[in-house]
């Protein structure tokens, strides 16, 4: 940052499209940001539902016709990780996006979602037996193998289901992507997927089981994305293993899964660098035309599993102000200089990293604004911070806010879509909010919030009495296991 945005401005590119002030007042969903938590209480996840629909959309034409452009076709999935609900399932799915699971849990709640399960792709790089057997009963359209054993375990379960199982296999292609750098080397110190070098022996051992479909590889190389050369160099990587594998085969790999990371703004700052889905759909469209031209291959149909990229910016948390307190800077080493500002003004919420643990855990930002009201107060350099025993509970590193922040104002947080909910904790046994979702002026509860009961009901209150300790043998049979895997 150089210069301080202006502190009441509702940047359309950070919160969803369409937000807005009316009479001095933030407007989600055409919903005012104080019914919202005059309704459901605070804080609050605000979900803009024409905003999440609109942008998966947005991404699945820009994909389908760039495919259809370069003569292939493209699946287009929703990374679930990013935020999973029943209601976000079925949003996806009526948009036409197909959804990426990536624990039993997902998966039940894409399949509690009504989501067919040929559109549900699974991943994971320890998947139990029992979470392979369920995705194959429920007739998942595909698994993603990430490790040599589960080869094993996938054929076991799709010949014991009497299904064929469409798997791909996730390599690594060396390629490490984070916005606009990417390191074309050494990044297989990591644990998801396999060496590319192996696919050929990988490959081969899965093509001898009757009871898999190999289809292609997958790989992903990272979050946050905004340049397409890592996606360029991946692609490169995996395809030049094509006539290969094609040759092993004895007929082309017919798809190509390069994994999900398109970046989004989080800030201001960044809102003209992140891409716009059509950009990078033409990016990768020719990316892969190109390669497969060069090394005289067909063009795989495609795959692409966006998250944080469709549900991000369609999200908002709401919180309430409780207290505030200067620090002056003089003297505290801290680098502000740059804004110009000799006191950082620090605001405490009602929430924090249990309902939003990115800074903590990456260091990201956000941008904040009151919600409630407009202000002419001068500027002033602000922290936003949570409620929680820690330093480093903070929500917003640096933003900038009317000087007269103050206790009872709301405080809304934009760009909250992705990762925030599916990380949230109770730590310091702070219950996690609802999601609300926001559409055409009316507002509606996807996902209740928690109680101080629902806190209460896992802790056992009379932990001891009528439960008796067995001890186990040392033969597993007798413990009700199987011999060899247990489930
Ligand atoms: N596909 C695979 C195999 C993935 O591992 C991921 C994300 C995605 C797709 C979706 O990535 P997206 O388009 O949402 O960036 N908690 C971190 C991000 C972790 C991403 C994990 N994998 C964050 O909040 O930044």
């Amino acid at each position: 940052m150089t210069e301080p945005p202006e502190p009441n401005a509702i940047d359309a590119r950070v919160f969803p499209p369409g937000a807005h002030r009316e009479d001095g007042e933030l407007v989600l969903g055409g919903v005012r940001a104080t019914a919202l938590t005059e309704r459901y209480g605070s804080p609050l996840y605000v979900v803009d539902e024409e905003a999440a629909r609109a942008r998966a959309r947005e991404i699945r034409e820009a994909f389908e016709a760039e495919a259809a452009r370069i003569g292939t076709d493209v699946a287009v999935y929703y990374a679930s990780k990013a935020f999973l609900c029943v209601e976000v399932a079925r949003w996806m799915a009526d948009e036409g996006l197909a959804i990426d699971v990536a624990s039993g849990g997902e998966l039940a709640v894409a399949l509690a979602a009504g989501v067919d399960p040929a559109r549900i792709g699974f991943h994971g790089n320890n998947k139990s037996v029992a979470e392979i057997e369920r995705a194959v009963a429920a007739g998942v359209g595909t698994i993603v193998i990430d490790s040599e054993i589960e080869t094993e375990r996938i054929a076991r379960a799709a010949r014991a289901a009497g299904r064929r199982q469409r798997v791909r296999l996730r390599v690594n292609s060396g390629v490490h992507a984070s916005t606009h750098d990417f390191l074309a080397t050494a990044h297989e110190d990591q644990k998801f997927g396999q060496p590319l070098s192996e696919a050929p022996r990988l490959v081969r051992a899965i093509l001898a089981h009757d009871s898999l479909d190999f289809v292609g590889l997958h790989c992903h190389i990272g979050s946050q994305i905004f340049a397409a050369d890592g996606f360029r160099e991946s692609a490169r990587r995996l395809l030049a293993a094509y006539g290969e594998l094609a040759a092993i085969a004895s007929r082309p790999i017919p798809e190509l899964n390069l994994g999900g990371g398109f970046g989004i703004a989080y800030t201001s700052a960044e809102a003209d660098e992140a891409p716009a889905p059509a950009d990078l759909a033409r990016q990768l469209a020719d990316i892969v035309a190109a390669t497969a031209r060069e090394l005289g291959i067909p063009i795989p149909k495609l795959a692409f599993e966006p998250g944080r990229a469709v549900i991000g910016q369609a999200g908002v948390t709401l919180y309430t102000v409780g207290t505030t307190k200067r620090v002056d800077l003089a003297g505290t080493g801290a680098s502000s200089a740059d804004l110009g500002f000799s006191e950082r003004l620090y605001v405490s919420v009602d929430g924090g990293m249990s309902d939003n643990a990115r800074p903590a855990l990456y260091g990201s930002d956000y941008q904040a604004r009151i919600a409630n009201r407009v202000s002419e107060a001068g500027p002033a350099l602000v922290r936003v911070v949570g409620k929680h025993c820690e330093a480093g509970d903070i929500v917003v590193l640096r933003d900038v806010l009317p000087g007269d922040v103050h206790p009872g104002d709301l405080l809304a947080v934009a760009a909250t879509g992705a990762y925030c909910w599916s990380l949230a904790s109770n730590y310091n046994y702070v219950p996690r909010p609802p999601v609300i979702a926001v559409r055409a002026g009316a507002s509606r509860t996807i996902v209740r919030g928690e109680t101080e009961d629902d806190l209460l009901a896992r802790s056992v209150m009379d932990a001891g009495a009528g439960e008796t300790t067995r001890t186990l043998s040392n033969d597993p049979r007798e413990n009700g296991r199987e011999n060899g895997e247990t489930k």
